[in-house]
């Protein structure tokens, strides 16, 4: 990231270091986001043009909370401290960080601008999102308040001379009205960037690296049809063309007519080298009498695993293997993990069995929606570039219990019609995630004059910035009626749909 202004997200634990980056992204100025435990000749080495501090749960008297050296203020560089970031430029600078119980905040507030460089944008009053317990009682020498609200004595807080920055609320939040202002100024008035981060410029400058490093070298590609695996093999592609193979392993798990789709995609559109395995039967076969979720899951990250090795003894000697690694994949969490509830083993951790120098990300420094972006840019059509996520494990695990083909065929045909009815009524672009789920559960229904005995489908679909947190998603009944209608009368052994009405937590978005 050499060829970019880089702007660094300093992580102090804070639930939205990433929409900080992304925000900084929208801008076109790079944003990458480091531990708090990142050391300063790193800072200093990296030549950022400015430095933001992200919120956090800690207070910063606690013993064990996050801290970094004072020096960092005084490195030349601007500073800007969101929230805990702005209470830690508090203390480090020896100002008052206090916590009583009435003046914490949650939620939209009134902000009262009184002055300040960063908010010369900010009317007198304006929506801003607080989210604090703790509060700046008392701003340390060299710095004054620069706005208020009617329980923070200072809500903003400037040194200009330092060019050190803080704001107890949210900008990064779409609640604070002029959240975004902050952004501009900060990057373009106070850090002096330019805006130089544009997909276009992104996508021909990584084309041309790998022409150069990749010239000669024979690469693999692990194809899943899914973006990031999709965008990768493109770029890679438009790099060293023939000389990167890419197998697609179909599993047999894939949804109606996708693999014919991502065939057709990339051999005719992009003239790609693909191999394309048909290995239904062996997944199926593997999968038979399996019906525990995350026994599913190893199975068949596993197979894929000695697919794709079997593929490539076949091709002979590889240099390199593509990965679809993506930016929020390598952020390292300021303060370590959450727990893990299902294992995501995509389609599989790396081969151990293949002899091959080292692996290509191109796509490691993008987020979700630049990886998009840059999939449009190297003219991958829509549909696939916006396609909604599709796990792994493919319809394995909306199978619920034991995969036979019978049961799979059955959800193939809902799914393709429910996600018509959704694509019919203009929603598959608001709702983030849509998909037919075949349940254990059979029911008793009539239909002519005979009862049937067969099973209960279930349609889940929500909406989500982050698929962490989701809600189920409001569709109009005369959307979910359709739908309803259409499969119990077109596909034969469902005969009654529900839809799913449970948000994550504390469901999740897949049954198993
Ligand atoms: P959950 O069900 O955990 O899903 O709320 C969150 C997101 O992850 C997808 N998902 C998976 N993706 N392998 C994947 O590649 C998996 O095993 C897997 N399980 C869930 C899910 O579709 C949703 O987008």
């Amino acid at each position: 990231m050499d060829n970019y202004e880089k702007i660094l997200v300093l992580d102090f634990g804070g639930q939205y270091n990433q929409l900080i980056a992304r925000r900084v992204r929208d801008l076109k100025v790079y944003a990458e986001i480091k531990p708090y435990t990142v050391c300063i000749d790193e800072i200093k080495a990296a030549g950022y043009k400015g430095i933001i501090f992200t919120g956090g749960p800690n207070s910063v008297y606690e013993q064990s909370s996050p801290r970094y050296s004072a020096d960092i203020l005084s490195l030349g560089i601007p500073v800007l401290g969101i929230c805990y970031g702005a209470q830690l430029i508090t203390f480090l600078e020896g100002g008052k960080v206090s916590s009583d119980a009435h003046a914490r905040e949650y939620g939209k507030v009134t902000l009262e601008k009184t002055g300040g460089k960063l908010l010369e944008n900010f009317p007198k009053h304006s929506d801003c999102w607080m989210s604090h317990g703790d509060y700046i009682s008392c701003v340390p020498d060299g710095y004054t308040v620069t706005a208020v609200t009617a329980d923070c004595p200072a809500a903003a807080m400037e040194n200009s001379s330092k060019r050190v920055y803080a704001v107890q609320f949210h900008p990064e939040v779409l609640h604070t009205q002029y959240g975004n202002e902050i952004f501009k100024t900060f990057l373009f008035d106070i850090c002096g960037c330019a805006g130089n981060w544009v997909m276009s410029d992104f996508v021909e400058k990584s084309v041309a690296k790998y022409k150069k490093e990749l010239a000669g070298k024979k690469v693999l590609c692990a194809l899943s049809g899914g973006v990031d695996s999709s965008v990768a093999a493109v770029m890679i592609h438009k790099a060293i063309g023939q000389n990167l193979t890419c197998v697609f392993v179909d599993h047999g798990l894939l949804r109606k007519d996708e693999g014919d789709m991502v065939e057709k995609i990339f051999r005719e559109t992009f003239s790609m080298n693909l191999i394309r395995v048909n290995a239904q039967e062996r997944f199926l076969g593997k999968l038979a009498g399996v019906s525990e979720p995350e026994r599913k899951r190893k199975i068949i990250g596993e197979e894929f695993i000695r697919v794709f090795e079997e593929q490539a003894h076949k091709i002979g000697k590889v240099d390199y293997l593509v990965q679809g690694t993506i930016y929020p994949d390598v952020i390292e969490s300021g303060t370590g993990d959450a727990d893990v509830i299902k294992s995501h083993h995509n389609v599989g951790g790396l081969p151990e069995d293949i002899d091959f120098r080292g692996i290509v990300e191109p796509l490691r420094e993008l987020f979700k929606d630049e990886v998009r972006a840059a999939g449009i840019e190297m003219g991958i059509p829509r549909d696939l570039v916006w396609r909604q996520p599709f796990p792994g494990p493919g319809l394995a695990i909306r199978v619920m219990g034991e995969i036979t083909e019978r049961k799979l065929s059955i959800l193939r045909e809902s799914d393709a019609i429910f996600r018509e009815e959704i694509a019919k009524a203009g929603l598959d672009k608001s709702i983030n995630q849509y998909f037919a789920v075949l349940t254990e559960g059979r029911s008793v229904g009539v239909m002519g004059d005979s009862r049937t005995y067969d099973s209960v489908l279930a349609l889940r679909a929500v909406t989500t910035d982050d698929f962490m947190t989701v809600d189920w998603a409001k569709i109009p009944y005369d959307v979910l009626a359709a739908a309803s209608n259409r499969i119990t009368n077109e596909v034969k052994g469902v005969n009654r749909v529900v839809y799913d009405i449970t948000t994550k937590p504390p469901a999740t978005i897949e049954w198993e």
